[in-house]
């Protein structure tokens, strides 16, 4: 998957240290060229030291890589930045960048409500939002334009909603049927103009400017490489409108609860 990346003019991996093996799968089969943005988990509670706790982390994750150093380091959790050891986090990490251990500071956010809260406080170089057809909360608050204007550099995941929109409408777990209408109306427009999900997926955040890069998540070099095929060509029609604001379909740390 890394040779069809770099092959395919993709610069940039997104890891995270709570993604089991991955970060060191990547430094096994090595990461140059690339540039890594991994995420820092949650703090234990009753941290007697938060400051060596976030070093330790990172040291820890910059090993399993096997570099001196990386792009991104994103909050996995932004939330706590707002609890007790929010400023003592903060200043951890502004620590790391003065030892050139990262490059950029931020967070990966679930909605952009969190934005509001952490900002009036902090400073990030970095963030990672959803967006895509249906959650296109970063786009309608503002926010998107707000972080472009502030100099901060924006990561969107989330484009294929975890692969949702990329199955058949009868794959579809039954589930997500209090969303019919939606999935209805997609698969309408993916008929009528013979399109495919990938593209109308890419389609979206690739025509933003204020987003830096797309996040894409694939499970073989086979989907990269229609990935990137689907990148590459635009749908032939307008996109449908599919945005819909339900935390319960937007939000996939909710899908356990349908
Ligand atoms: N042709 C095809 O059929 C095709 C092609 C391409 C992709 N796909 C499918 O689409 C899926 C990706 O959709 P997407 O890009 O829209 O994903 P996404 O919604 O951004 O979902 C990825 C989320 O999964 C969580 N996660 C847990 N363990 C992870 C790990 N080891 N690595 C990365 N993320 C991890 C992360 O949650 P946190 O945010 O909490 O970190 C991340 O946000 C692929 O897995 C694949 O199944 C199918």
């Amino acid at each position: 998957m890394l040779q069809v990346a770099r092959a395919n003019g993709i610069d940039t991996l997104d890891t995270a240290i709570a993604y089991g093996e991955s970060e060191t799968c990547l430094g096994e089969v090595g990461t140059q060229g690339f540039k890594v943005v991994t995420k820092l988990p949650a703090l234990p509670d009753d941290l007697p030291d938060v400051g060596a706790w976030v070093q330790q982390q990172v040291s820890a994750s910059l090993a399993r890589l096997r570099v001196q150093s990386v792009y991104g380091l994103l909050l996995h959790r932004s939330e706590q930045l707002q609890g007790p050891n929010g400023a003592l986090l903060y200043q951890a990490l502004r620590a790391l960048k003065d030892l050139g251990q990262v490059q950029k500071l931020g967070v990966s956010i679930y909605s952009p409500t969190e934005l509001a809260a952490l900002t009036p406080r902090y400073r990030f170089d970095l963030v990672q939002a959803p967006f895509n057809l249906i959650d296109q909360r970063l786009y309608r608050t503002g926010w998107m334009q707000r972080l472009k204007d502030d100099g901060v550099e924006i990561h969107t995941r989330s484009v294929f909603l975890q692969g949702l929109m990329l199955m058949a409408q009868a794959d579809i777990p039954s589930k997500f049927s209090p969303w019919n209408g939606l999935w209805h109306m997609w698969h309408r427009w993916l008929a009528d103009h013979d399109g495919s999900a990938l593209q109308g997926c890419l389609a979206l955040p690739l025509s933003r400017p204020e987003i830096d890069r797309v996040v894409v998540g694939a499970d073989s070099a086979a989907q990269l490489l229609q990935i990137v095929g689907a990148a590459n060509t635009r749908p032939k029609a307008d996109l449908p409108d599919l945005q819909c604001e339900d935390e319960n379909l937007i939000n996939p740390a909710l899908w356990a609860t349908l």
